[in-house]
């Protein structure tokens, strides 16, 4: 990395409004760089497109954006070639020039933490496809927050979608939208309640604005901007009610039974869903990860501890309106260990009923992500996001079987309810250059349906999965998130999105995989930004029990000494980026990588970077959007060759002050005020399609 000012701009000229609110709490701009903060000076507008005052002053400020608009601009940044390595860059459509793909575009800057704005490059526009609250069905109420209903909720979008995916009908006119919906921010979706009753509806709307949403998109012509059908055949709402079915060895087992079902194998409801995976065969997996904070449990009871299952009042309340979610009343003892899986969605079949998998473990699943060998063999790979844990692979018993037949669609519906589950431990030594090169086993959980564990049944492994990992001595992580194999390498790339207490009193120590302590370094380094690592299957076999491996990533603000990054190599400008955790590829098989963790890290907005893979520019990270105040960039879907990505902009503003988020509820009077009048206007986690600006709009 050069020591020089790198002229890194202010956040971009031209942006679209989103959240439209003034954090007054949130640091100025601050850039990091050792030219004293000489980029923190505004830039000149070189787009053609309306400043972001003259878009203001069309009033397409968030509320309207998220709230009842449509999208239109986009944002100016920085040069498309660095000034010193142009003349060494190859032209456009050559794999080492920075712009390889059909997608090409000029990055954005880095972009403050307080700035309230969807920021996409030169030359693009966003357009919101879904909002918390659009009504799906055609029986579906009006979004109206200040009137809490369950049952408008479970016909409307669910809140805080995380994990998206776009999947295109063969004629490209219509499709599917498949999201997730991870967790709710009641102070920001509802007015304070008054009465019982009140209380007892919010909570339940709360429930119901959780799970998972289907939704049919049709559109005018590839290229252009997708609309969801509302009433669509397709459409439907998964809650924290939805009955799902069990499957695997631990389905049915005493483990899983509750009064409510004595069977076992069928759990209401899916939450804390974070991220995911689509399957080869038209499935949409999704990960249950924080479960725990839905429970009162006994904290003497087996797995309690392992889990962070407490018996203090839940996060969420809802033992207050469904008895099941305290687990300490007779006959709810298991309740919690029916949560913690794979879900599996089918998207095309609207009467199938959803499943949760046993057999690919129990743990905090941040998602899935599956590999088809050549051979057949089914792997998926799986990261548990909690400091300390593990990363996890599952190799169904079954091969897969190719084509579109409904046989073959039968039999692939069930690759993943029974098969071999391992967790990985690395092995290695430090480089200077924080390369880090090593080896990996793959340690046997389940094999051929019967423990590996001794003194645990198949079926206390996949309930207590943490503990047989325990056991195994497998490497204890920096919070895997998203673990996803490449489509064209089959190399498996892990994003670690940080750890702030490795090396900490009590705490394992840095190793060759997480190679950044807490404070203990003489660098005084932390791993508060996280790392992405690069895995190599031993003979690129799905199945394969050992591996290699290398850091792809150490992120961080490359101009803090204090702070040691690497990027596969490259030595050129890049961009502060921190807290890796949704991964996607584009169709020449550059990665993206979605960042959550602003603005305790870098103090920079939460983003969308693109990170080549092969040739001279591997690891040269190039910002495409930033996310508004608060947000986090989730389930990133790149479809390059049709002009489109796609991000879930998820709990924007979930961080305001007191007086910010009464602000958006009008009717509520506190005591001591005067009544204001206005409708809600609040922000709205939203689905966003980011296409390229067309002339004739
Ligand atoms: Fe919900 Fe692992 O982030
Ligand atoms: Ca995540
Ligand atoms: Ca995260």
């Amino acid at each position: 990395m050069t020591s020089d000012c790198q002229e890194l701009p202010t956040p971009s000229a031209v942006q679209l409004p989103m959240l439209g609110l003034t954090h007054g709490k949130r640091s100025p701009v601050t850039c990091h760089l050792k030219c004293d903060s000489q980029c923190a000076r505004p830039e000149p507008n070189a787009s053609t497109e309306p400043t972001f005052a003259e878009v203001a002053g069309r009033q397409l400020t968030r509320r309207a954006m998220l709230v009842g608009g449509s999208a239109l601009a986009a944002a100016a940044a920085l040069p498309a070639v660095w000034p010193q390595q142009a003349a060494a860059h190859p032209k456009p459509g050559h794999p080492d020039h920075p712009g390889h793909g059909p997608l090409a575009f000029t990055p954005i800057g880095p972009v403050g933490a307080e700035v309230d704005l969807l920021t996409v490059p030169n030359g693009y526009q966003w357009t919101p496809i879904l909002r918390w609250g659009d009504p799906l069905f055609a029986n579906s109420p009006a979004f109206d927050p200040s009137r809490p209903n369950a049952r408008a909720q479970q016909l409307q979008f669910g809140y805080n979608n995380d994990y998206l995916d776009i999947l295109v009908d063969p004629r490209g006119r219509t499709g599917l939208l498949c999201c997730n919906h991870e967790y709710t921010n009641r102070n920001i979706m509802f007015p304070p309640t008054t009465t019982a009753e009140q209380e007892a509806e919010v909570l339940k709307a709360l429930m119901a604005a959780h799970g998972f949403s289907v939704v049919e998109l049709e559109r005018r012509a590839t290229k252009q901007p997708w609309r969801y059908v509302r009433g669509g055949r397709r459409n439907r709402r998964f809650t924290a009610n939805t009955p799902f079915r069990l499957t695997g060895p631990a389905a049915g087992s005493k483990l899983v039974t509750t009064a409510a079902d004595p069977s076992g194998r069928t759990a209401l409801g899916t939450f804390g869903n974070c991220s995911g995976g689509t399957t080869p065969w038209g499935t949409i997996l999704s990960g249950e990860e924080n479960f725990n904070g839905y429970f009162v449990a006994d904290p003497a009871a087996r797995g309690s501890k392992r889990y962070g299952l407490t018996n203090t009042p839940s996060v969420y309340g809802w033992e207050q309106v469904d008895p099941r979610f305290d687990a300490t009343k007779p006959g709810y003892a298991n309740e919690p260990h029916r949560f913690g899986y794979i879900v599996e969605i089918d998207p095309y079949d609207p009467s199938s009923t959803p499943r949760k998998h046993t057999a690919m473990g129990r743990f905090k699943h941040e998602g899935a992500n599956i590999r088809v060998d050549n051979d057949g063999t089914v792997a998926a790979y799986m990261g548990d996001d909690e400091r300390f844990d593990y990363l996890y692979k599952f190799v169904a018993k079954r091969k897969h079987r190719p084509g579109k037949s409904a046989e073959a669609r039968r039999h692939n519906l069930q690759l993943l309810t029974e098969g071999d589950l391992y967790v990985a431990r690395f092995s290695g030594t430090q480089r200077p250059d924080g390369a880090n090169l090593g080896r990996g086993v793959w340690l046997p959980l389940v094999l051929d349906g019967r423990s590996q564990v001794p003194g645990m049944s198949v079926e206390e492994v996949l309930v207590f999965t943490r503990e047989a990992a325990d056991a195994v001595k497998a490497t204890p992580m920096d919070r895997c998130e998203d673990v996803q194999p490449h489509p064209k390498s089959g190399k498996v790339y892990v994003a670690c999105t940080n750890n702030t207490q490795r090396g900490t009193a009590g705490k394992p120590g840095a190793d060759a995989a997480n190679p950044r302590p807490t404070s203990t370094q003489p660098t005084g380094s932390t791993n508060k930004d996280g790392h992405v690592i690069e895995i190599t299957e031993h003979r690129n076999r799905a199945g394969a029990t050992t591996f290699s491996w290398n850091i792809l990533l150490l992120w961080g603000d490359p101009t803090d000494e204090k702070v040691r990054t690497y990027f596969a190599g490259w030595d050129g400008p890049v961009a502060p980026i921190s807290c890796p955790d949704n991964l996607a590829f584009d169709s020449v098989g550059n990665l993206w990588v979605a960042t959550d963790g602003a603005p305790s890290t870098i103090e920079k907005a939460d983003g969308l970077f693109k990170v080549p893979l092969e040739g001279r520019q591997r690891g040269h990270v190039q910002q495409f959007l930033a996310v508004p105040t608060d947000a986090e960039t989730c389930g990133p879907v790149v479809h390059d060759t049709d002009d489109s990505v796609f991000v879930a902009v998820q709990h924007p503003g979930e961080d305001g002050s007191w007086a910010e988020q009464r602000s958006y509820f009008p009717d509520f009077v506190p005591a001591g005020h005067r009544p204001r009048k206005g409708a809600w206007r609040g922000p709205r986690p939203t689905v966003v399609q980011v296409t390229r600006q067309r002339r004739s709009r």
